[in-house]
């Protein structure tokens, strides 16, 4: 069997996608900061044959996985029409652990898009836009997926502030001050238990939510303003953004029919604590949510020392066994 590998990241949005129509189209724009230890790896071995998959998680055979990957290559076959002409064995592992509540779908998508594309080309099939492409198919697997084939950001969505954005596929993002550049994201593991509700089933609740239409008319103006408060390199707006956006997240979910809360009361903790810090520090510290109780504390670079020793000593109590992640802006996938 010939074989290709691709490390992907995952990612962490600022601007949060929560709607989506037919076929993974985003309700709203959405952009994101690429990180750099949190990656899947994947190795796709094929060799010609009948559409045969087998798919192994950590080197163990893991056939639950089947049912998503076969969705994924139906909705991509026009991109990866060979995909039925081979036997393929998908090898991927997860740098973080299984159990953390990160999720691994937007890594995961993203790196298999990226090895198939790189099939698509030793098969000498045309390729125009390699990362595009991989970013579109990604998509087809997972929203957030077309996010991760770039750094240091990526966008994703039609959006009148950023030239070529599509709802297609996502585009490299890197029109930011430096500070934002090396941002860090220390990830608090409040909760490692599996999520009551599957974000596909969140993003559905949206249609047809009252505050839908405000809501993503809203995700358009964060946008804007985000992006302008990073080309400035004010963290302080760009904190007031961010947290805002992470509340509204929860928000819609709280609002939903039927309502749903992914938050834990540590998660509302470690909120509380974050605000008192800064307010008596005044450490720009700030917080994101994805779809779960975690906590990604995002902060400049340049007081890594002062937050993790707050973090060991005032906000490692609220994390399950104590665990976070350290983890950073990164710069997109890599071939290995
Ligand atoms: C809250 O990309 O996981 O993390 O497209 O159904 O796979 P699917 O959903 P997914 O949704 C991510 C939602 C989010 C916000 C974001 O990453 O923008």
């Amino acid at each position: 069997m010939k074989e290709v590998t691709w490390k992907s990241p995952s990612n962490i949005a600022l601007v949060k996608y929560w709607g989506k129509y037919p076929v993974q189209i985003p309700a709203n724009p959405s952009i994101s900061f690429t990180l750099s230890a949190a990656a899947t790896t994947t190795t796709l071995k094929y060799a010609p044959g009948n559409g045969q998959i087998e798919v192994f998680l950590e080197g163990v055979s893991t056939p639950s996985f089947l049912p998503k990957i076969k969705t994924f290559l139906e909705r991509t076959a026009e991109q990866f029409p060979f995909a039925g002409t081979l036997d393929m064995e998908i090898h991927t592992s997860n740098s973080f652990p299984h159990s953390s509540g990160i999720a691994s779908s937007a890594s995961g998508m993203s790196a298999l898009a990226l090895c198939l594309m790189s099939v698509k080309q030793a098969l000498g099939l045309p390729v125009e836009n390699f990362f595009e492409e991989a970013s579109e198919a990604a998509r087809l697997g997972s929203g957030s997926g077309s996010r991760s084939v770039y750094g240091p950001l990526a966008a994703w969505g039609t959006h009148r502030d950023i030239t070529g954005s599509s709802d297609r596929w996502a585009v490299a993002y890197d029109d930011v001050a430096d500070v934002f550049k090396s941002f860090q994201d220390t990830i608090l593991l409040v909760d490692k238990g599996e999520k009551v509700v599957s974000s596909t089933v969140g993003h559905g609740l949206m249609e047809g939510h009252t505050y839908a239409e405000a809501r993503f008319a809203q995700a358009h103006t964060n946008q804007s303003e985000l992006l302008t408060c990073m080309r400035n390199g004010d963290i302080e707006g760009f904190g007031a953004i961010v947290e805002s956006e992470a509340l509204t997240l929860h928000a819609m979910m709280m609002s939903s029919r039927p309502y749903f809360i992914l938050m834990k009361p540590n998660t509302l903790k470690v909120i509380e604590a974050i605000w008192a810090f800064r307010e008596k520090t005044g450490n720009p510290l700030y917080f994101t949510l994805d779809a779960g109780a975690n906590v990604h504390l995002l902060y400049p670079k340049s007081h890594k020392d002062v937050i993790l020793q707050f973090i060991d000593s005032d906000l490692r109590t609220f994390c399950k066994d104590g665990s976070y992640l350290c983890d950073e802006v990164g710069q997109g996938p890599k071939q290995l």
